[in-house]
């Protein structure tokens, strides 16, 4: 197009008879504009002489009435002399481009959203993954509805199957007290509607509810407006109700409400698992006592085959465990400790009966097989995943503090310290025992051996907080 200094149309290309019409020559070029007038002043800077060029989009009316949206380039037209004789521009219709980029904003905007739900529902995933404790994935998961839907309060409501009472497990964001104390009935008021219905249950108008909260009397403090219930469903029992509370009305979106169930099919999950774990624990509970029961009946045949005196292993696993106590051990060591006591002469097993019950010394021959019976121990529980930790007395109890006990000759404190607390026990108990190969001492040689041999066979430590357990009794 090209206009005159009056802003006058005197040329148009074809595009341009074709927009503004065939009748465009001799118009006014205001008379074609829609909305701001003063997008037109711009031209104005190139009449005065200020630029040369300018660029600017304007909407306007097309002959068939509908508004363009068109971007112009407008160059200034001078005579001879340099004076400004008029503007010739061309122009695009950037109307629908504009749409298109102004929907790309839109969608970014509702994609950032959904990335940061997926976000949340990634944080709430882990969190149900690495903690067995439902408190605290409930509140990862509460604190991440509350942000995400932008609402005031939440809380999760477990269902009791026998009793059909609703009671607290979870809440965020409440003003009125005691909330982590309700429990109700389910059927008592809106709250049950979720559960019943089986579905998303919604009012922005919670003042003018014909049936009212069961707790509305409780919550009045925090003057709520919109109530959202959601079912916790698993496995196709209902668990629960996650709710959300509002202090003013609400109108979700689909997203919104999409959102909420997802989190709340991560919540009954989280329930489930919960329980699960619980009914693990209890399982692995009943099967650790099954274990230590056996173990108890191994070391009882192993006592009767080394013709020990009555309980030895009973009474040195008892002093053992009183020792460790008293040398502050702590008390998750114990049970291994306990376990390694029962069976810390399992490898005697492989010691033949010639050897094990033979009344005189051993010859040479007969000590190297003696000597084997810590290795055969580990060999023999070493596959026994459970008992692995329990080692350290069957595999090193014949270790000696000066280095020169076996099998591997262990000095000081690289012998673990449950192995030289039992040594101390272990040989007390023999001593005062009658033994196929040598008659029971009596207490005093006992004691007399064992303090000869603190620093040489035991850890001087040790046999002084034994002599104090001994004289406390
Ligand atoms: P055990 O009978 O359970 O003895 C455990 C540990 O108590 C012995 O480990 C040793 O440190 C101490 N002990 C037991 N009796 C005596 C004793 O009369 N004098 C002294 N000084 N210490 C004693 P040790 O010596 O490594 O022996 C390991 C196992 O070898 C014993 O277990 C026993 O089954 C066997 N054994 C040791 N000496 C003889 C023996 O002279 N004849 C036979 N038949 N077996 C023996
Ligand atoms: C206008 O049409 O408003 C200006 C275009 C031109 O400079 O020709
Ligand atoms: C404008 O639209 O403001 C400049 C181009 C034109 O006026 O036609
Ligand atoms: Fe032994
Ligand atoms: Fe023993």
């Amino acid at each position: 197009m090209e206009v005159d200094v009056n802003k006058v149309y005197t040329w148009a290309n074809p595009a341009g008879y074709h927009f503004f019409g065939a009748d465009v020559l001799g118009k006014g070029a205001d008379l074609y504009f829609e909305g701001e007038q003063n997008t037109f002043d711009v031209v104005h800077s190139l009449f005065n002489g200020d630029e040369n060029t300018i660029y600017v989009e304007s909407w306007q009316r097309r002959q068939d009435g509908e508004k363009r949206l068109l971007a112009w380039w407008c160059r200034v037209m001078k005579d001879g002399q340099g004076n400004v004789i008029g503007a010739i521009s061309s122009a695009r219709d950037i109307t629908e481009r504009t749409r298109a980029e102004q929907e790309i904003l839109q969608l970014h905007d509702q994609t950032e959203q959904q990335v940061q739900r997926l976000i949340a529902l990634r944080t709430i995933d882990q969190t149900i993954n690495v903690s067995f404790d439902l408190g605290v994935t409930l509140d990862v998961v509460l604190s991440q509805l509350v942000t995400q839907l932008g609402v005031d309060a939440a809380a999760v409501m477990s269902l009791s199957p026998h009793s059909q009472t609703l009671e607290h497990l979870a809440s965020r964001g409440f003003r009125s007290p005691h909330v982590d104390k309700m429990t109700f009935h389910a059927g008592e008021g809106l709250e049950g509607k979720a559960i019943v219905e089986r579905r998303t249950w919604l009012t922005s108008h919670l003042p003018e509810e014909r049936v009212a909260l069961a707790r509305a009397q409780a919550l009045s403090a925090d003057k709520f407006i919109t109530y959202c219930g959601t079912p916790l469903i698993v496995k196709g029992k209902v668990r629960g109700v996650l709710e959300v509370f509002h202090r003013a009305a609400l109108t979700p979106s689909a997203e919104w409400i999409e959102f909420l169930e997802l989190l709340a099919g991560q919540i009954a999950i989280a329930m489930d698992n919960a329980e699960m774990f619980v009914t693990q624990q209890r399982a692995h509970g009943e099967l650790a006592m099954a274990y230590d029961a056996t173990i108890e009946g191994w070391s009882r045949a192993l006592d009767l085959r080394d013709k020990e005196t009555e309980g030895h292993t009973q009474r040195v696993t008892e002093l053992t465990l009183r020792l460790a106590g008293a040398m502050g051990v702590p008390e998750s060591e114990w049970t291994n400790i306990q376990r390694g006591a029962l069976l810390h002469d399992i490898g005697k097993m492989g010691v033949p009966d010639s050897i094990l019950l033979k009344p005189g010394p051993l010859t040479e021959e007969e000590w190297r097989v003696m000597r084997q019976h810590p290795v055969w121990a580990r060999d023999l529980l070493s596959p026994i995943a459970y008992l692995r930790p329990a080692l350290e007395i069957p595999y090193s109890h014949h270790e000696k503090w000066d280095g020169t006990g076996y099998p591997d000759g262990l000095r000081g404190e690289r012998i673990p310290l449950a192995a030289r607390i039992f040594a101390v026990a272990d040989v007390w108990d023999a001593l005062l025992s009658n033994r196929p190969y040598c008659p029971a001492w009596t207490e005093e040689r006992a004691r007399e051996h064992i303090r000869a041999q603190s620093g040489a066979h035991f850890d001087p430590r040790v046999v002084d907080v034994f002599w104090e357990m001994l004289e406390r009794g």
